[in-house]
């Protein structure tokens, strides 16, 4: 039985093909409490397996992607508590997520709001975003895969300047270090997530699907292990009916309508 979400709005169908998730606790800017976490977790799951939706844009509010894990709920917890507790398994779902997910990010992104920025796919970004692992200053480090994703796409450098110190980095800088995709004035962070999120849901949803996992598997493979899992997957692709679709389109000069087969 499904409960409507306390703390996300989930919108499957706020565009063709296209679901949007809202990060909805704003007097806390967004902190990720265990509760909407795991919201966050079965809206995914269900938006994953809606034949309908073919690209998910996950947001918060002007202010605040989110701030961070909440540190509330977590500073009287003792070590036993969080390994009972195991927070970051909802995390693992999350990133198990097949469809495409954009972030569109403004204001705060920090702590594990920055992490699960990283943890979607694409992140378009307001002038007035934040991002950075603030957690050293709270006694800890991030938990979230802060200090793996983060190094692995900006580089050692700034990774350790960011989580050693916990300094915030704007979107300018983020676009610079390859954190982000694009930054937009904040009025526009909205308008753009959705036309990207358009232009991938116009594309066949099986080789972009397989388009993700095929990238997302750089990260998990060696070279070699990583060419041959890229191949199968495009071999895999001539059982859809999207690919003669899209290359008979080609041939035939006219627009491919993918139908997801
Ligand atoms: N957890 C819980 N509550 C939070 C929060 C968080 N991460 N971030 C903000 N809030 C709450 C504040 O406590 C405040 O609540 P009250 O009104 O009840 O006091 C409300 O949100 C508004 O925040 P501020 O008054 O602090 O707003 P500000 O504009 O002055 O400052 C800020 C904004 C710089 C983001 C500041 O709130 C801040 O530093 N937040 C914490 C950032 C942080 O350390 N994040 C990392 C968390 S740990 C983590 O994420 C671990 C991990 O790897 C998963």
């Amino acid at each position: 039985m499904s409960t409507t979400p306390e703390f996300i709005l989930v919108n499957a169908q706020y565009d063709k093909h296209i679901a949007l998730i809202q990060l909805n606790r704003p007097k806390e800017l967004n902190a990720l409490n265990l509760q909407l976490m795991g919201e966050l977790r079965d809206a995914l799951k269900q938006l994953d397996v809606d034949d309908e939706v073919r690209c998910i844009i996950l947001t918060g509010n002007e202010k605040a992607f989110a701030a961070g894990a909440d540190i509330k709920q977590m500073a009287g917890k003792t070590a036993i508590d969080m390994l009972n507790i195991d927070q970051f398994t909802t995390w693992d779902s999350i990133k198990k997520t097949k469809k495409p997910i954009i972030a569109a990010v403004s204001g705060f992104a920090l702590g594990g709001g920055c992490e699960l920025c990283m943890t979607c796919d694409m992140i378009i970004a307001s002038e007035t975003a934040k991002f950075g692992q603030p957690e050293i200053k709270i006694g800890v480090t991030p938990g979230a895969g802060g200090t793996q994703r983060l190094t692995r796409v900006v580089g050692k450098a700034l990774a350790m300047e960011m989580v050693l110190t916990g300094k915030f980095i704007g979107a300018e800088e983020a676009l610079r270090a390859g954190l982000i995709n694009r930054v937009v004035p904040v009025e526009l962070y909205m308008n753009e997530a959705l036309k990207l999120a358009k232009e991938i849901a116009a594309l066949s949803p099986v080789a972009v699907k397989l388009a993700k996992e095929s990238v997302i598997n750089a990260f998990n493979s060696s070279l070699d292990e990583g060419l041959q899992f890229e191949r199968k997957n495009f071999y895999l692709l001539f059982a859809s009916e999207d690919q003669k679709e899209g290359m008979n389109a080609f041939v035939e000069k006219r627009p491919a309508q993918f139908s997801g087969k």
